[in-house]
């Protein structure tokens, strides 16, 4: 079986909007949850977090940025091709209850992936307050679609060329002073979560994060997306992705997402070639 892509959409400098035709995942997808995407039978398998479902249609959307060989072979997909596999839903979906006041913090591409989050937060009587934060304005996407599940929404760029200038971690130490807020979500790079998870700290509120260690299977056999949460070990792919990000022990993580840099330059590097042989 494969799966058509029936939208694909360019949101900002190397992110890429695919919708895929994938009924079975569409009917039982819930927000937090990922899919595993493998393009062609001589590519790699990787993770991507649903961004959106249309059980009528029948369809997923996903987000992604183009950081490696993979993430570039499958911005080169065109409405109508197929990927060969699609997997999902995968993970557990994110906890969803009336807390109060949620503030959701999202950096780069994760904003797809908080928005189906604040959505449902909202829809579950929650006040949402979205932080959302760029390197720069060309980056910026999906703000009408935040903006929309949100009370209120915060934007920062790092160089200042949108909104406000700095780190999503500002307007979240300013909101955690000023307002009560009775639980954090922040979905970005791993140095965002975790710079988010010491600016709640101190405050005592809990905050969950969703952890992105390279998977293989996504399915718990293979032990590669194996995080260590409060001296537990567990598998990202089956515990998770969301954790709890005070118990998060964030260097291992790092340097587990570390261990196949050589392979993932050689990969790139052989993809550059074969796209531009000139080289
Ligand atoms: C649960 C989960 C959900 C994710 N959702 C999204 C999403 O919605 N959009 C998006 O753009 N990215 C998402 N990612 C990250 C995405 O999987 C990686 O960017 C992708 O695998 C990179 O592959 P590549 O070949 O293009 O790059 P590579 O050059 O192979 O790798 C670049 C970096 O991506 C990470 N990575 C590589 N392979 C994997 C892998 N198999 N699993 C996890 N991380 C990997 C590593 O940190 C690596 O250093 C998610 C990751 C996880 C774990
Ligand atoms: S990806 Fe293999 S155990 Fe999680």
């Amino acid at each position: 079986m494969s799966y058509r892509i029936i939208a694909k959409k360019d949101l900002a400098q190397g992110i890429h909007l695919l919708r895929v035709e994938a009924p079975a995942i569409a009917s039982k997808a819930q927000a937090g949850q990922f899919t595993m995407v493998r393009g062609d039978e001589k590519g790699e398998r990787i993770p991507i977090t649903i961004a959106d479902w249309d059980k009528q249609e029948g369809s997923i959307t996903i987000v992604f940025m183009e950081v490696g060989a993979t993430t570039k072979k499958l911005a080169c997909l065109n409405v109508g091709d197929t990927l060969l596999n699609f997997v999902g839903p995968l993970g557990r979906p994110t906890e969803i209850k009336s807390f109060g006041t949620v503030a959701c913090v999202a950096g780069g591409f994760a904003i797809a992936t908080i928005v189906p989050i604040a959505r449902a937060m909202k829809q579950a009587g929650n006040r949402v307050i979205s932080i959302m934060g760029f390197r720069t304005k060309d980056l910026v996407f999906w703000e009408d679609r935040l903006k929309e599940v949100s009370d209120n929404l915060i934007i920062t760029t790092d160089d200042g060329s949108y909104k406000r200038k700095g780190l999503v971690t500002e307007p979240l130490e300013e909101l955690l002073e000023q307002d009560t807020i009775n639980r954090v979500i922040a979905i970005g790079p791993t140095i965002m979560m975790k710079a988010c998870s010491t600016t709640t700290m101190s405050f005592g509120v809990k905050t969950m994060v969703s952890l992105n260690p390279i998977m293989v299977d996504g399915t718990g056999m293979c032990g590669s997306c194996r995080v260590s949460i409060g001296g537990k070990t567990m598998f990202a792919c089956v515990d998770g992705p969301d954790f709890d990000g005070h118990a998060v022990d964030w260097d291992l993580l790092m340097n587990r997402q570390r261990i196949y840099l050589d392979e993932e330059r050689e990969s790139q590097r052989l993809l550059e070639k074969r796209l531009r042989p000139e080289f």
